[in-house]
């Protein structure tokens, strides 16, 4: 039911006269996610959070790339903002959190192609010619185009791109974590050691797109935020 609309109508009462007042409609509110979106968003942010933590605890054990003696370290990654306390608890919250992190992103994207949601999220082809002006009106104080879907454009580019990189995080984990079995996989990357490489990096494409996708939540304000917890957004804006 995803689409559905309603209006926000103030009641009828009585003014400061005592007078009696017809119901008003001081809004509009539209029903934009589905509660399985909901759902597998928080569960996902959560997992997400754990994964991040604890795979940067793990790399803490052995902080370069390459081979292994002469060792440099790429980067000093403070404890603070690690999970798990050393190599072998972070390696158990990680491959915990794993299964919640590929159970959500499949029974996700399961729901999203059975219910036809996706078309709202998509980036397709269609989408090409309206991204140019999202980003003169987000970036270069161009107009504001007009609320045609439940999101636009850009909006729609990056979903799409942090619901890939959710898959290759995935796929890459699984070359990291089982380079005998799924060798192919590994091979596939370039081996072993490569497979570390894009694994970390698709971290942290992950996180640039949270950094971004938090800074346009807090500057669309309460309201989408809200929608995300109930399902209704009041008075869509992009
Ligand atoms: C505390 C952290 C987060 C907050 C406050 C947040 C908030 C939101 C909000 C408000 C929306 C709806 C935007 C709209 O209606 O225009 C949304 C959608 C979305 N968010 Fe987040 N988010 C968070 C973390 C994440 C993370 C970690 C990911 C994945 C890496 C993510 C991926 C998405 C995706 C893919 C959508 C579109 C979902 C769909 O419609 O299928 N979010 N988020």
């Amino acid at each position: 039911m995803s689409g559905a609309a309603i209006e926000i109508v103030r009641a009828k009462g009585k003014n400061a006269e005592g007078e009696e007042e017809a119901p008003v409609v001081v809004g509009r509110a539209v029903y934009e996610h589905p509660f399985v979106v909901r759902l597998c968003h928080w569960i996902n942010t959560v997992a997400l959070f754990v994964m991040v933590g604890s795979g940067l605890q793990i790399f803490r054990a052995f902080p370069s790339f390459g081979a292994k003696i002469p060792q440099k370290d790429l980067l000093h990654w403070p404890r603070a903002f690690a999970i798990g306390g050393w190599l072998g608890g972070a390696l158990q919250w990680h491959l915990t959190f794993m299964w919640i992190y590929i159970a959500t992103g499949l029974f996700y994207l399961g729901y999203q192609v059975f219910s036809g949601n996706y078309r709202q999220v998509l980036f397709t082809h269609r989408d090409i010619p309206g991204v140019w002006p999202m980003v003169k009106h987000y970036f270069f104080f161009g107009p504001k185009p007009p609320v045609q879907e439940a999101y636009n454009p850009l909006q729609k580019q990056a979903y799409t791109t942090a619901i890939g990189l959710g898959v290759l995080s995935v796929v890459t984990g699984l070359a990291v974590w089982k380079p005998v079995q799924f060798s192919w996989l590994a091979w596939m990357m370039g081996g072993f050691h490569y497979a570390r490489i894009w694994h970390f990096a698709v971290m942290w494409a992950i996180l640039f797109f949270v950094l971004g996708h938090l800074v346009m939540v807090v500057l669309h304000g309460w309201g989408n935020f809200v929608s995300m917890v109930t399902g209704w957004k009041k008075d869509p804006e992009y």
